[in-house]
């Protein structure tokens, strides 16, 4: 029998084209005499992986073109002092993004500062508003991660409607707006949470699956349906100091059609989706009908 391996999605060279695009699209506007959009990252405490997701969400910010504001703050700050500068910056209006980096110490309520936040600079897309707008089918400012899946798929030009898409996962901010994403776009969706019984079930019918849990080597490659796309959001860090995700890859790529990479594939798209939403808060900001 002869295998096929898998054909990957390069998150790498998606991610550039819509940064470039990003880029482009921001010199425009500023040689119309628009200011430059503004992004305020904060994060709160040491956590060092977080520390290295903001460094490349700034330096993605730089070479965009967009203004990024860091507030780095102490663990030790209090719900009240997070809330009154999230206050200040939705009142400034050189600021059209505010991203709150996730997680924060466990003495903050985490849905209370993201709910203060200014519904149209949460480029984020957590705040219950953005959504409930993808609930509704109106999306705004969408999740960069799933939004970023979704830009994925469009890449490889396999269509979506029809399709069983089956998502291991359901956090806020990952699993459940990709479940929104999917069903907008036609996908017969399943989501599997840590209380599904044999979750093989479920994997082995996944024409599209997509998973985001954070547990290294969960979905087996023997249980991928053959022909199916692998997106993999999982990014853990093993022993050895790789990164890895939560499919077993090489494996899951002898049945795959399709699969993402990890690092290199969801990981640069959801900074690229932070920048594109940055920009789209900005123009809305100057143009509220666009
Ligand atoms: N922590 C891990 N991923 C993210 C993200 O996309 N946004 C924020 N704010 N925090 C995160």
């Amino acid at each position: 029998m002869t295998r096929t391996i898998a054909r990957k999605i390069d998150g790498i060279a998606v991610s550039k084209q819509v940064k470039d695009k990003v880029k482009s699209e921001i010199e425009q506007r500023i040689a119309k005499g628009f200011r430059q959009p503004g992004l305020a990252v904060i994060i709160v405490g040491d956590d060092a992986a977080s520390h290295v997701y903001v460094s490349h969400k700034k330096k993605a910010c730089e070479v965009a073109g967009i203004r990024s504001m860091a507030y780095d703050l102490p663990a030790v700050t209090t719900q009240q002092e997070l809330m009154d500068l999230v206050s200040e910056l939705n009142n400034n209006s050189d600021i059209d993004g505010i991203l709150v980096q996730l997680p924060l110490p466990e003495h903050i309520e985490t849905e209370d500062i993201i709910e203060h936040i200014a519904t149209h600079k949460d480029v984020d897309g957590f705040h219950p508003y953005n959504i409930g707008r993808l609930v509704a089918r109106i999306p705004t400012l969408r999740s960069c991660t799933p939004y970023g899946v979704m830009k994925l798929l469009e890449s490889i030009g396999e269509p979506i409607k029809s399709k069983h898409a089956v998502i291991v996962g359901a956090s806020n901010h990952v699993g459940r707006p990709m479940g929104l994403e999917l069903l907008l776009a036609g996908a017969t969706v399943t989501t599997c949470h840590r209380f599904t019984p044999n979750l093989v079930e479920f994997v082995s019918q996944a024409d599209i699956l997509v998973v985001g849990v954070g547990k290294p080597g969960l979905i087996k490659g023997e249980w991928i349906k053959p022909g199916a796309i692998v997106i993999d959001i999982g990014m853990n860090r093993l022993a050895n100091g790789k990164l890895t995700g939560d499919v077993e890859h090489d494996a899951a790529a002898e049945r795959a059609a399709w699969i993402t990479p990890v690092p290199g594939g969801v990981g640069p798209m959801t900074v690229a989706m932070l920048m594109e939403n940055t920009l789209y808060a900005n123009k809305t900001y100057h143009e509220p009908d666009v």
